[in-house]
């Protein structure tokens, strides 16, 4: 979903404010026609979607009514199970009880609340348009729309965070009681407001790690299981859509800048909404690029999302990589050494320190 109300200061995500309602119109006429475009290849019946997640931007702005007709298009083109996974990603202020009630009438089972903070000055600071109030009201009426599987979205090394703020924030959403929470740490990326201007008052380094470490250890305290690095769930509740990414498994990608991974090919789609737009009003799929990685790059994409995950990777995968590598199989005896990278029953895992240090060890297997 390519739009949102306003843009967040730290957000580079592919997202713009929505102008008009006729935007919106136009834009879902395009998401039912690529689906409707994609599902005419010969193999599409075949194809068996066991999870569907609405992301974005900001998907809470569409309607129960739009939102049905994409599950709708998406039933009748695939094989979608009975029992799939179906998430929508909403922003506090754009959700009510009528419409949550309505959003699960469709057929979605599962929520992931974009909270960021549970403090006032901090979500004005960060650009957010809801309060803390507002965010523990969204999720009130998550739950009373039905819905027993609830993600909440917070951010962590934000200016001006320290920990004590920190520490009472994640309590703050524990005591909501979620089934799972997903925790970024700030990036400033180009593209967003801060990427490009800079923002005071950042923590310094030894402060961002204190801060995730006192998450880890609230969400084990709280019976969490931390089973990838930004994610955290209870027993039975990670997420089966994102874990298909991290398995590196097929999954189909929709909507502009989507991207999906199918047989052996990854491809992207354009990320303008009106190019996106137009070129599916001329009957054309909107892919940008696409590439087929080599075997060398399939492993290491294997080692980096598999890495990811606390149940790690198969130990061969890693012997493969570093193999006829002396300079890489040295760096991982270090990384090893360090208690970053640990084996058991033929399989290497990440430690909690090596979660934290993950994207400098993962440019090595590049
Ligand atoms: C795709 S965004 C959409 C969520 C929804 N629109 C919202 O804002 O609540 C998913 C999550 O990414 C995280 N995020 C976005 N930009 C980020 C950044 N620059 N650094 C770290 N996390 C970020 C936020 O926690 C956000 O909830
Ligand atoms: S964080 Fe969410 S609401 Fe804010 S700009 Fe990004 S996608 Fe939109």
């Amino acid at each position: 979903m390519p739009f949102c109300t306003k843009r967040c200061y730290y957000c580079a995500f592919n997202t713009a404010p929505l102008d008009s309602p006729e935007v919106m119109e136009r834009y879902v006429r395009a998401l039912l026609s690529e689906i409707e475009i994609a599902c005419s290849v010969e193999w599409a019946p075949r194809i068996q979607i066991g999870s569907v997640f609405f992301g974005g931007g900001t998907p809470s702005l569409l309607s129960a009514e739009d939102l049905a007709a994409v599950l709708a298009r998406l039933r009748s083109a695939f094989r979608l199970d009975p029992d799939a996974e179906v998430t929508v990603e909403c922003n506090p202020e754009s959700v009510d009880a009528p419409k949550l009630a309505a959003y699960r009438a469709a057929g979605v089972n599962r929520v992931s609340l974009g909270v960021q903070s549970l403090d006032d000055s901090m979500l004005q600071r960060i650009g957010r348009l809801h309060d803390a109030a507002g965010a523990r009201r969204a999720f009130g009426d998550v739950r009373a729309a039905g819905f027993d599987n609830v993600s909440v979205d917070l951010m962590y090394g934000l200016p001006g965070l320290d920990l004590d703020r920190w520490r009472a924030g994640v309590a703050g959403v524990f005591d909501w009681q979620p089934e799972h929470l997903s925790a970024y740490g700030l990036s400033l990326d180009a593209g967003s407001l801060w990427g490009a201007t800079g923002v005071p008052d950042l923590p310094p380094e030894d402060g961002v790690v204190a801060q995730y470490w006192a998450l880890a250890h609230l969400a084990a305290d709280r019976g969490f299981e931390h089973y990838e690095i930004s994610n955290y769930a209870r027993p039975g509740y990670r997420s089966r859509h994102n874990l298909v990414y991290w398995h590196r498994g097929e999954y189909l990608a929709f909507g502009p800048g989507g991207a999906g991974f199918v047989g052996d090919v990854r491809y992207t789609n354009v990320k303008p909404t009106p190019r996106y737009c137009a070129e599916i009003e001329a009957g054309r799929l909107p892919i940008d690029a696409f590439e087929r990685p080599d075997e060398r790059q399939a492993l290491a994409e294997r080692l980096m999302l598999g890495l990811r995950l606390v149940v790690g990777v198969p130990e061969a995968w890693i012997d493969a990589r570093v193999a006829g590598d002396r300079a890489l199989a040295g760096r991982v005896a270090e990384w090893r050494r360090r208690g970053l990278l640990e084996s058991t029953d033929g399989r290497a895992r990440l430690s909690e320190a090596g979660f934290l240090v993950s994207d400098a060890l993962f440019v090595d297997f590049l």
